[in-house]
C-alpha cells in the first residue's frame, strides 16, 4: 500500500518505520518541508527501505496514496481534514491524536465526543476515518514491541473495509491489530490513552515505553 504521513515528528517516525517494515511504500509530508525530507532521508538509511521512502509536498502526496496519516496535533488534524477532506473520498484517513490537556487530568474534548469524530465530521462523509495508533507511544513503534512482546493497535472506525485495510497495515509492521468496532469507541480509546500518559508521571513512571496489552487466555 502507499502510506503518507502528514507531520514529520515522534509519530511520523514510529508509524514509518512499521509500515516501511511491513513493505510499504511511505511518503513524509510536512508543513516545513526541509523536516519531511530530514525524516525520509534518516528513515531510508535506517530502514530497509529500497527506495520505498520520500517526502513530496502535500497535495501530491495526499492524491496519490491509500492511506493518509494525521500525525499532527488535534486541532491541526481537524483542519488538515477540512482542508484535504473534499480530495480524500475513498482514502482511508487514520486519526491518532490524543486531545489531552496540559496536565494530563482530562481530555478537551467535550464528554459524548471524541477528537477522532470530530476529525471525521470536518472531513466529510466521503472520508473513511480510522482511529489507531493512539495507545503507542512513538518509541515503541520504532521497536515495533514491549519486552519482546508485538504491540496492540486498537483500531476504530464506521467503515470495516477501512478497518481492515489498517489491520493489514498494522499486523504487516509486526504489531496486532484490535478491532474495536464503530468510530464512537475513540471516546474510549482517547480516554485509555490519557491514563496511560498520566501514568508516566505516576506510579514510578514508564518513561514512555509501556504498552496498553489485551492478553487472552
Ligand atoms: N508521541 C507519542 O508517543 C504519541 C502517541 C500516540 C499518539 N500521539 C499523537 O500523535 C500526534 C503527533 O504527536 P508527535 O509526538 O509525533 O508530535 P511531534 O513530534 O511534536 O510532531 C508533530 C508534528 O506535527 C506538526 N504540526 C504541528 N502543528 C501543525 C499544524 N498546525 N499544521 C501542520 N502540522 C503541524 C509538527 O510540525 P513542526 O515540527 O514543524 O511544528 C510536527 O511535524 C499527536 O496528535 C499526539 O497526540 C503521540
Amino acid at each position: 500500500m502507499k502510506i503518507t504521513i502528514i507531520g514529520a515528528g515522534n509519530m511520523a517516525r514510529g508509524i514509518a518505520t512499521r509500515a516501511l517494515a511491513g513493505g510499504h511504500t511511505v511518503t513524509i509530508t510536512a508543513k516545513d518541508p526541509g523536516k519531511a525530507v530530514q525524516l525520509a532521508d534518516e528513515l531510508c538509511e535506517q530502514a530497509d527501505a529500497d527506495g520505498r521512502v520520500g517526502a513530496a509536498d502535500d497535495e501530491a502526496a495526499v492524491d496519490q496514496t491509500d492511506i493518509v496519516v494525521l500525525a499532527v496535533p488535534f486541532e491541526a488534524a481537524r483542519q488538515l481534514a477540512a482542508s484535504y477532506g473534499p480530495r480524500l473520498g475513498g482514502k482511508v484517513l487514520i486519526d491518532i491524536s490524543n486531545p489531552v490537556d496540559a496536565t494530563l487530568d482530562a481530555l478537551v474534548v467535550a464528554p459524548g465526543t471524541s477528537a477522532a469524530e470530530q476529525v471525521a465530521e470536518a472531513g466529510g462523509p466521503q472520508v473513511r476515518v480510522v482511529k489507531a495508533f493512539n495507545t503507542t507511544f512513538a518509541n515503541t513503534l520504532v521497536d515495533g514491541q514491549v519486552n519482546g512482546t508485538p504491540l496492540d493497535v486498537f483500531i476504530a472506525g464506521d467503515d470495516q473495509s477501512a478497518r481492515e485495510e489498517v489491520a493489514d497495515l498494522v499486523a504487516s509492521g509486526g504489531l496486532n491489530p484490535v478491532d474495536v468496532g464503530a468510530l464512537g469507541h475513540a471516546r474510549q480509546l482517547e480516554g485509555f490513552q490519557l491514563l496511560h500518559m498520566a501514568l508516566q508521571f505516576r506510579a514510578g513512571g514508564h518513561g514512555w515505553a509501556s504498552m496498553i496489552k489485551i492478553v487472552t487466555p
